[in-house]
């Protein structure tokens, strides 16, 4: 697919090292779209982007909570393929920590997901914003989940805000022509996620508040994810989609 001026599109992939970045990132590769995988484990995102092709991906250093870190990654990551058109918000700090009660996580614990979570958000999209404007494909898609949804923990009320800057930012980018969407993945088989959810939780999740009746799969979000990110979705923004097998349902 093409963006700027005939150009190859490429995309700007935070926490795109491995799970749902990298898997993203294997599906726009495989499309003819340009990957920059940018992760804080700058090891990992450049054996990744390696493993995609020099031509194809860049791997580089990126901390979204550090704002000159994420402009230092976007003004590299620009140079070296010419421009940005589509931004994928995906890094994220996840799962059985951060699934606390509200007063049980401290306040330096509250700012360090907070920090990564949402103003990660707000960092990519501020230094990727005059990229994305000189794009004619410009688009974000945000990474939420089922848990902003129901959002009674900590992390759940971090992707509760992600829906919010969704709407906000999708507000904010239209006179540029840039649309703003969001992704609410349930459970999904990433080895981060396989690694730390309890293997009884997730068996009862999938049983009692599911309808789909199996695990979520990478691979079940990469057709949305091209859909928000390409012309198909031309006029949709500020949305949230859910890939949660059923759950919450919703009318
Ligand atoms: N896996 C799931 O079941 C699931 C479900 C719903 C939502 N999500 C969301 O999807 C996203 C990806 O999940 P995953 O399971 O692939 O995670 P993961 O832990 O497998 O990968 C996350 C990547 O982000 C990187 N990262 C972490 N903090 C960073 C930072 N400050 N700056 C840059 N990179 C950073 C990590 O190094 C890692 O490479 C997260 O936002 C998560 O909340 C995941």
């Amino acid at each position: 697919m093409t963006g700027t001026t005939g150009q190859p599109r490429t995309a700007f992939i935070t926490g795109g090292a491995r799970g749902i970045g990298r898997a993203f990132a294997q599906a726009l590769v495989a499309d003819g779209t340009r990957v920059v995988l940018a992760d804080i484990d700058e090891t990992a995102a450049k054996q990744a982007a390696a493993d995609l092709g020099a031509a194809a991906a860049l791997g580089v250093a990126c901390d979204t909570a550090d704002e000159a870190s994420v402009q230092r990654a976007v003004d590299e990551a620009a140079a070296h393929f010419g421009g940005l058109d589509i931004l994928i918000n995906n890094a994220g700090k996840h799962l059985m920590a951060w699934s606390r009660p509200v007063t049980e996580i401290s306040t330096a614990g509250w700012r360090e997901i907070l920090d990564v979570n949402v103003l990660g958000i707000v960092n990519c999209a501020r230094a990727c914003r005059p990229h994305l404007r000189r794009s004619d494909a410009g688009a974000v898609l945000n990474i939420s989940s089922v848990s902003g949804f129901a959002a009674t923990d900590v992390y759940g009320i971090t992707k509760l805000a992600v829906r919010g800057l969704t709407a906000a930012l999708a507000k904010e980018f239209a006179p540029d022509g840039i649309r703003v969407n969001c992704l609410a993945p349930g459970p999904m088989d990433s080895e981060s996620a396989m690694a730390d959810l309890p293997e009884a939780l997730l068996r009862d999740f999938i049983a009692n508040k599911q309808l789909i009746q199996r695990q979520g799969r990478m691979a079940d979000l990469v057709g949305a994810m091209r859909f928000f990110c390409g012309a198909d979705s031309a006029f949709i923004t500020g949305e949230t989609l859910i890939v949660g097998g059923g759950h919450p349902l919703r009318v």
